[in-house]
């Protein structure tokens, strides 16, 4: 039987010239999902992007009995009124790190929900503890038993609630419980990244009264139902992000399209440091470099500060450029995992505790590396895209979950990577490319 391993094998050293459409923010998408099925109407969400991990949650909601209408691959109607189960157990499901996400909206609206525990990259531990504190406070039983985890509550009531910490996934799954709660809610320390905001808007169009999305304090006041409703997700950032840097490592010129530059301010200023050129305008960036890029130091912080899911294309980036920088990683302690693949490509970089010291090299090699998550997996793809010669990417899988025709988009900027089945198909890569 033949061997299926999904990989992509690039030939470096083309400057990505062109334009390049990004997608709806898989990470809105997948709270903005979850939100649709707290309706007994129907919910089209437009602009879906059409990757993995929406499509795994869009299976677990099809799985507890809700309508699911695919009208085309970026917009689907869901309907939450025929779902026949609070119980979600699907054995994808614990693959993705959204399906916490089912727990609010399950507890919102029907008052128990019991979801596997999640899963999704390994990039460090990654607790739940502030959203279970957070269902608690509006009054629920919320325990872990069993692999699963299990909320119930008579009924909710809206409370005041401080994170310890700024977290993207408590903030949106306190929401979705609170909108459906009995009174007021008042979420503070709350993260305030675009997507939180994308949930917001979604729930309030949907009838939800939520204001303060986007500040570090939401003011929630419970509704009775929630009603049907047409939205568009908002552009994603990191894959615009991941474009950014891409043009800038193979010395591109890179107009990205469809986005929201305002959301793109960290990396825009971390790119002109870096001596590219970054061009805004109403619904695009354009990057130009036309030299080697230069040391910068960086620090991943909660939005508007530098997004932890840029560290390591800002990492690999850097590790071409002229000079020592230092990335600290904040927010995750398992992040740095692809430094021994790009090791492997020639790069200089030691890892100390949080901090990745980089040293420039002047140039990358080809590797086989593999990809040990989403962002660090798109990551090596862009050290493939700047480095001499060959470069076999494995383990796609993980930049599947969340970037959607990630090659093709890539091709259409002149860049010269394809995916590969087996290893027949890289051997035949390289000999049509020479
Ligand atoms: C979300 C994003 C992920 C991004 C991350 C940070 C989704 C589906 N994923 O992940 O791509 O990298 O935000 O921007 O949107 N923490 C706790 N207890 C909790 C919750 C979080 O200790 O109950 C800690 C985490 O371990 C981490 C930090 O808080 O150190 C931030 O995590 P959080 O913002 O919750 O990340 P996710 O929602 O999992």
């Amino acid at each position: 039987m033949r061997c299926v391993i999904m990989q992509y094998v690039i030939k470096g050293g083309n400057p990505l010239v062109g334009d390049v459409v990004i997608g709806g923010a898989k990470n809105a998408a997948l709270g903005i999902l979850a939100a649709a099925i707290m309706a007994d109407e129907d919910v089209t969400i437009e602009n879906l992007p059409d990757v993995r991990d929406t499509n795994v949650l869009l299976e677990a909601i099809e799985d507890i009995g809700a309508r699911v209408r695919r009208i085309d691959p970026h917009t689907v109607c869901i309907n939450g009124s025929a779902i026949s189960t609070v119980r979600v157990n699907n054995d994808f499901i614990k693959r993705i790190r959204a399906s916490y996400y089912l727990l609010g909206a399950l507890l919102g609206k029907y008052k128990r929900a019991e979801v596997s525990l999640p899963g999704g990259c390994n990039i460090g531990s990654r607790p739940i503890d502030q959203h279970l504190k957070g269902f608690r406070a509006l009054g629920a039983r919320a325990d872990v038993e069993y692999g699963m985890v299990v909320a119930d509550a008579l009924h909710l009531a809206g409370n005041h609630i401080y994170l310890d910490m700024v977290s993207v996934g408590a903030t949106i799954n306190i929401m979705l419980a609170a909108v459906l709660a009995e009174g007021n809610t008042i979420l503070e320390n709350a993260a305030k990244e675009p997507h939180i905001v994308d949930v917001a808007n979604l729930l309030n169009s949907m009838g939800a009264n939520i204001k303060g999305a986007g500040t570090d304090v939401i003011r929630i006041r419970g509704v009775q139902r929630l009603h049907g409703t047409t939205y568009s997700i908002i552009p994603d950032q990191i894959e615009a992000g991941t474009f950014m840097f891409a043009a800038a490592m193979t010395r591109g010129d890179v107009t990205v399209k469809n986005v929201i530059p305002r959301h793109l301010e960290a990396i825009s200023a971390k790119l002109k440091e870096m001596g590219c050129e970054v061009i805004e305008f109403d619904d695009a960036v354009r990057v130009v470099c036309k030299s080697r890029l230069h040391y910068t130091h960086v620090k991943t912080l909660p939005y508007p500060g530098f997004p932890t899911d840029m560290q390591p294309q800002i990492s690999v980036a850097l590790s071409l450029a002229e000079g020592t920088s230092m990335v600290t990683e904040s927010i995750f302690e398992n992040r740095f995992k692809y430094v021994d693949e790009l090791a492997r490509m020639g790069a200089n970089v030691k890892v100390e505790s949080n901090v990745a010291v980089i040293s420039g090299v002047n140039r990358l090699t080809g590797a086989d590396v593999s990809a040990p998550d989403l962002r660090a997996g798109a990551a090596l793809v862009l050290a493939g895209l700047a480095a001499d010669g060959y470069t076999v990417v494995d383990e796609t899988k993980y930049i599947l979950r969340g970037y959607e025709r990630f090659d093709e988009k890539l091709r259409l900027l002149g860049a010269c990577i394809y995916q590969a089945e087996d290893e027949r198909d890289v051997r035949r890569f390289k000999l049509e490319a020479v």
